[in-house]
């Protein structure tokens, strides 16, 4: 999502990333020359993400933090910046505050969650509540129990307003992914015959035609 992070534009800008995690991103403002900062949970994202900048003769104020108790005075950056991660944070809405504070005025947050009525859900939806019996399963209880890490959030957009409804010029898109599209490997635990035969009649053309806003990705681009 290239031209979401806009990365040149980000040189000379004081940028926080949260969550580096393998740090690809981070590796992309550090190669357009932003005054960059990141954090992430964990000593090992962090330390991988240190090695792979100096693999590249690329450098970065890493540091362990975490999105809800930011380690840094308010109106610091230019921009914040965080890729699939807020929404594994318990408490998102409190790490939505800490982006606030610590942007300067007029600064931006560019800022991917999970978008909750995706074909992500739906398939999982299918797959953990319909198949299992259990329709009255909700796609909040779907999303925090069957994708990635437990506890993991998605939001409607009417959600991502609310969370973000202390800035201005919030800007709100979605995008399909390869998950949407049964385009790439999905994990172990849901491999079995349904995914080999929904990969086999999964309508891709008519989600790509008539359901271009169901993908998972949410992108929330907003100001201070
Ligand atoms: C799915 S990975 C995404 C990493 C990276 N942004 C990317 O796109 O590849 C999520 C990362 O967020 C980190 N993380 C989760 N909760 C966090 C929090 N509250 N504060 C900082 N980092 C967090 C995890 O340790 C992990 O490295």
């Amino acid at each position: 999502m290239a031209a979401f992070a806009d990365f040149p534009a980000s040189q000379g800008k004081k940028v926080l990333e949260i969550g580096v995690g393998l740090g690809a991103d981070h590796q992309c403002f550090a190669e357009a020359e932003a005054d960059l900062y990141g954090i992430d949970l964990t000593e090992r994202a962090v330390e991988h993400t240190r090695r792979r900048l100096a693999l590249f003769g690329l450098s970065s104020n890493l540091s362990v933090g975490d999105a809800e108790k930011l380690d840094f005075p308010d109106e610091s950056f230019d921009l914040v910046y965080s890729w699939g991660v807020l929404h594994h944070s318990p408490n998102t809405p409190l790490a939505i505050d800490e982006v606030y504070r610590v942007l300067k005025q007029g600064g931006s947050a560019k800022v991917m969650i999970y978008h909750k009525q995706s074909m992500v859900g739906f398939m999982l939806w299918l797959r953990y509540a319909i198949l299992t019996g259990k329709p009255w399963l909700s796609f909040d209880t779907i999303y925090a129990t069957h994708l990635e890490s437990p506890g993991t959030k998605a939001y409607s957009i009417k959600e991502a307003q609310n969370l973000f409804s202390r800035f201005s010029n919030v800007k709100i898109s979605t995008t399909l992914t390869h998950g949407d599209l049964l385009e790439s490997n999905a994990g172990q635990k849901h491999r079995g015959l349904a995914l080999m035969l929904a990969r086999k009649l999964w309508p891709r053309w008519f989600i790509r035609r008539f359901l271009p806003k169901s993908g998972l990705f949410m992108l929330i681009d907003a100001r201070k």
